[in-house]
């Protein structure tokens, strides 16, 4: 849910705080920016202009689920959640940082982020991803993932130095952005 993220976004015009307003319906900015979360639970963080990229379509979505249901990349999973446990661990200590936030780009259906969070106690995540299918599945994919649809290429909607750890698999990735996101050693 958003409400497990909010200290992580950021208004994407300008980079200020957002918080929950009416009942988490809305995210306002401190600058007085206001962005609809979606009936289904995700939120749109792009600046006045828009989005100008398209991400996978809901054909797409639907295939890699079942794809992905069959367990094929089982052993990625596996991996992938090693790595991040592993990233973590030699970053930040449980004591200081009992609730770590993950960011995963272009998370698709939350098959990764959602396996990393079962393992990771405390933790929770940011699944970004620009395709609005995509990000349907990332509200409910697991309690502790907020779904924000925004695009990679553009400045993220995060603050700065607020993420512990970013995954991404098979999807296009920031390395300048992800620099300014990650907190120290992240
Ligand atoms: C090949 S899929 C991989 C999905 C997921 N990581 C997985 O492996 O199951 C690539 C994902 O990146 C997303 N994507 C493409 N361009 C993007 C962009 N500019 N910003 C954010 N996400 C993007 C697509 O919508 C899609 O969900």
């Amino acid at each position: 849910m958003l409400s497990h993220i909010i200290d992580v976004l950021a208004d994407p015009a300008d980079g200020t705080a957002l918080s929950g307003a009416d009942d988490f319906s809305r995210l306002v900015s401190e600058s007085g920016h206001s962005f609809d979360v979606a009936k289904q639970g995700y939120v749109t963080l792009a600046p006045g202009a828009g989005l100008k990229h398209k991400g996978d379509d809901a054909d797409m979505v639907t295939a890699r689920e079942a794809y992905l249901s069959k367990g094929h990349f089982a052993p990625f999973v596996e991996a992938v959640t090693g790595a991040v446990q592993n990233a973590l661990d030699s970053t930040v200590s449980a004591d200081d940082v009992p609730e770590p936030a993950l960011l995963e780009v272009g998370a698709g259906t939350g098959y990764y982020l959602s396996h990393t969070l079962d393992s990771i106690e405390g933790a929770r995540g940011v699944g970004l991803d620009i395709s609005p299918h995509a990000a349907r599945h990332l509200a409910k994919c697991h309690p502790r993932v907020g779904a924000v649809i925004a695009d990679v290429w553009e400045r993220l909607p995060l603050r700065d130095e607020s993420i512990n750890a970013i995954s991404v698999v098979f999807a296009p990735r920031n390395p300048a952005e992800f620099q300014r996101v990650l907190a120290p050693g992240g």
